[in-house]
C-alpha cells in the first residue's frame, strides 16, 4: 500500500498521524505540496498512490493539489468537494440547510449598505465573520449600529475581494463554551468543549479543553453535518443555544487535534488512520 501525505509544515498533528501509521507498519511519503510538479497528463508516482492524505495548510494549494491526484484517480481525504465546502462559511451554511441540519440564523450582504441591513434584520448582538478564516480571527461581535456601521467600512475599505461578502450570523446565547465532535467515517468518535471567559472559545485564543461524551443527540446531529460535506474525517463544531438546543456552527476539513487527545481520552490520530487505510479503493462520498 502506497500512502502520501501532502502538508506544507509537520505540525505536531501530522506527526502523530505519521506515528500512527508507524505503528500499523505502513509506510507513508511525506510530500511537501510547494515542491512538487503535478503533469496533468503523465500520472508518474501517483499512478501507484492508493491513498493521499491531504494536511496542506494553504487552502489554495491543496484545493489544487486534491482536485488535480482526483482525477488522476487517486482517493484523497478528504474529498476536494468537502474542503470545497467546510473552508467556506457560506458554502457551509448551505450545505446545512440543504441537508436540514439546525444552524444559526445567517443573513450576506454584498454591498455595505446591504451588509448594515442584513445585521438589523438579524438583530443585536450579531456575529460578523470572514467567509474564510480560523483560529477566530476578525470574528466580530456587534452589540449596536455604531460598531456594525465600524466593522462594515473597515472590511469595505480594507478588506480584499472576499471581505465583500457580508456573512452575517446571529449571535447564540452559549454557556461559556462550544463543542467541538471528530466525526470519522460517519461516527462521532470523540468530543471536547472548549470553554472561555471570551466570547470566543477557540483554543488558539486560550480557551481550554474538556473532554465531552458524544453518545446520543450530541453525536447524531455531528454525523449528519458531517454527510452534508461529504466529510470523511471532520471537526464539527456546535454551539447550545438556550431555546433551540444544539446548532452547527462549523465544519473543519482539516483539523488540529493536539489539545483534544488526552482531553477525550481517545486516540483521535489512531481511529483517523484506521479509517482513512479503509477508505482506499472507495469512492468519495458526494456531498447532498
Ligand atoms: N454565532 C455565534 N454565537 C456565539 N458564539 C460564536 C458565534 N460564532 C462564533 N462564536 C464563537 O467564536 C468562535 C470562532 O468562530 P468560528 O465561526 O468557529 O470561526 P473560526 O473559523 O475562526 O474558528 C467559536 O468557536 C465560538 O466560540
Ligand atoms: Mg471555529
Amino acid at each position: 500500500m502506497r500512502v502520501v501525505m501532502l502538508h506544507s509544515r509537520v505540525r505536531v498533528e501530522e506527526r502523530m498521524l505519521l506515528d500512527a501509521l508507524e505503528r500499523r507498519g505502513v509506510a507513508c511519503d511525506v510530500i511537501d505540496v510547494r515542491g512538487e510538479v503535478f503533469d496533468l497528463s503523465d500520472a508518474g508516482k501517483w499512478a501507484e498512490v492508493d491513498l493521499v492524505l491531504d494536511r496542506s495548510l494553504s487552502l489554495t494549494s491543496s484545493l489544487a493539489a486534491v482536485r488535480i491526484l482526483e482525477t488522476i484517480g487517486v482517493r484523497c481525504v478528504n474529498p476536494s468537494r468537502t474542503t470545497e465546502i467546510c473552508s467556506d462559511k457560506l458554502q457551509t451554511s448551505l450545505a446545512l440547510e440543504r441537508g436540514g441540519v439546525p444552524t444559526p440564523r445567517v443573513c450576506v450582504g454584498l454591498g455595505q449598505a446591504s451588509a448594515l441591513q442584513a445585521v438589523e434584520r438579524i438583530g443585536y448582538p450579531a456575529v460578523i465573520k470572514p467567509t474564510v478564516g480560523s483560529w477566530g480571527r476578525l470574528v466580530s461581535r456587534v452589540n449596536d449600529r455604531d460598531s456594525a456601521e465600524a466593522v462594515i467600512e473597515h472590511r469595505a475599505v480594507l478588506g480584499s475581494a472576499q471581505q465583500q461578502v457580508f456573512y452575517i450570523q446571529e449571535h447564540i446565547d452559549k454557556p461559556g463554551r462550544d463543542l467541538r465532535i471528530f466525526v470519522v467515517g460517519g461516527e462521532a468518535i470523540a468530543g471536547i468543549e472548549r470553554r472561555s471567559e471570551h466570547w470566543i472559545t477557540n483554543t488558539a485564543l486560550g480557551g481550554k479543553t474538556a473532554g465531552v461524551d458524544v453518545s446520543g443527540e450530541i453525536g447524531e446531529i455531528s454525523a449528519r453535518a458531517a454527510a452534508c460535506v461529504g466529510g470523511d474525517i471532520v471537526a464539527v463544531d456546535l454551539l447550545e443555544c438556550p431555546d433551540r438546543g444544539l446548532l452547527v456552527n462549523e465544519i473543519n476539513h482539516s483539523m488540529e487535534f493536539r489539545n483534544s487527545v488526552d482531553a477525550s481520552g481517545v486516540d483521535i490520530p489512531g481511529l483517523v488512520i484506521e479509517h482513512a487505510l479503509a477508505l482506499v479503493g472507495t469512492q468519495a462520498g458526494v456531498a447532498p
